[in-house]
């Protein structure tokens, strides 16, 4: 059979000066040559289909000119569902440019109410890992406290890096229409970055050093053969139910694990030993908050709009018991990420069994966040959670 993919064709390179000649001789240059203009683009008339729009005028706000005060100044409703082509929002085209299919096109399948409020909050408390935090007034810390804050922070970044890998590769999927959400899932990106450096940055900086990577194993059980025995790190992350559409990944990352990270932030600031790592928790706190709250708005508007939403709702409950299933072994029993929490909160190594105890009650609260969280978006799992009242030791 003949094999699909012609691989002995080869296309001839043209030299420079051949390439030169060639384009040279194209209908545009040879009529420019002769003094006339293409204009289609300038004599277009707005709203013909070539010209988008025209009069707008923005004004900007006390913050300065934002999305929404641009929305607002074009005064067209979004629409429900995204056209086959590559123009930003608003845009003509030109009459010769091709369609373009997007994976996903539907606002349900991407809003939130806050979705441009979120982005424009982000945009504007932006910091920089390197001249915002007081490296300078970092104190040493007794050395068991600086091996668990390591841990702590290698587990992290471990966590950051996934956020990232499993998000950035959605954006070209998002059709142009909505550049809301590629703007906010960008720069969560950049967030996500900033994070990991602002961890390692800490892990270097105090006669400490990075710890140890943990092994994913348990939390795979249930996410099939080859999660399992490759481990997350090779499997394909589309083909991992947690991560097939992009509910599933919104309600996956954003909600259980950005949730649970947004928790465990809080936990690192409460257990930071120095005003420094106060500070940095503080600072990944608050953009972690923002991810959350897309999360968490998306799935209110999933709830809401999606066109069948029992089923919807259905899907997401499926979704969300691999997901609790999922987390609560990579977070919260994780031996490494217990102990090294334990010993930071127990102020010591001899003094674990009371740092457990403190890990628990964090635990607790970030049970009783995520229920209430996804409780206030619509979706009542109190019942069927897989994240159980009490952490078994
Ligand atoms: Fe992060
Ligand atoms: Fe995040």
């Amino acid at each position: 059979m003949a094999s699909p993919i012609r691989t002995s064709e080869k296309i001839r390179i043209p030299t420079p000066e051949e390439f030169a000649t060639a384009v040279a001789s194209r209908p545009y240059p040879t009529q420019l040559r002769k003094g006339d203009a293409d204009l289609t683009w300038f004599n277009a008339k707005p709203g013909d289909g070539v010209w988008g729009s025209w009069g707008v005028k923005a004004t900007p706000s006390r913050r300065g000119l934002t999305l929404m005060d641009c929305e607002a100044a074009e005064g067209t409703p979004v629409a429900e569902v995204g056209p086959a082509s590559v123009a930003p929002r608003g845009a003509g085209s030109e009459p010769s440019l091709l369609p373009r299919e997007w994976d996903i096109n539907d606002k349900w399948d991407v809003w939130a109410e806050n979705l441009t409020s979120l982005y424009e909050e982000g945009c504007s408390r932006q910091w920089c890992a390197t001249q915002d935090i007081d490296w300078h007034k970092l104190e040493m810390l007794p050395p068991d406290l600086e091996r668990a804050l390591c841990q702590y922070n290698t587990f992290l970044t471990m966590g950051e890096y996934l956020a990232t890998d499993v998000l950035a590769p959605w954006l070209p999927q998002f059709n142009t229409y909505f550049h809301e959400i590629k703007l906010f899932i960008a720069a969560q990106a950049n967030d996500e970055a900033r994070h990991t450096e602002v961890f390692r940055k800490r892990i270097l900086a105090n006669g400490g050093g990075l710890g140890m990577t943990i092994n994913l194993g348990n939390a795979l059980v249930g996410m099939g053969d080859a999660a399992q025995s490759q481990g997350l790190g090779k499997v394909k992350f589309h083909e991992n139910p947690l991560f097939s559409t992009w509910n599933h990944v919104s309600y996956a990352i954003h909600v259980v694990f950005e949730g649970a990270i947004l928790s465990m932030f809080r936990f690192g600031e409460f257990l930071g030993k120095t005003d420094v790592d106060k500070q940095i928790f503080r600072m990944v706190m608050q953009d972690e908050a923002r991810h959350v709250a897309y999360g968490s708005m998306h799935l209110k508007y999933l709830i809401e709009h999606a066109p069948d939403r029992e089923a919807k709702i259905k899907e997401i409950h499926a979704l969300a018991t691999q997901a609790e299933m999922f987390f609560l072994e990579l977070f919260f029993l994780h031996p490494a990420t217990v102990e090294s929490c334990a010993v930071l909160a127990g102020n010591g190594v001899d003094n674990i069994g009371e740092g457990l105890e403190i890990y628990k009650s964090l635990y607790r609260k970030m049970r009783a966040e995520y229920l209430s969280r996804i409780g206030r978006a619509g979706l009542d799992r109190s019942e069927l959670c897989m994240f159980p009242a009490e952490l078994p030791f």
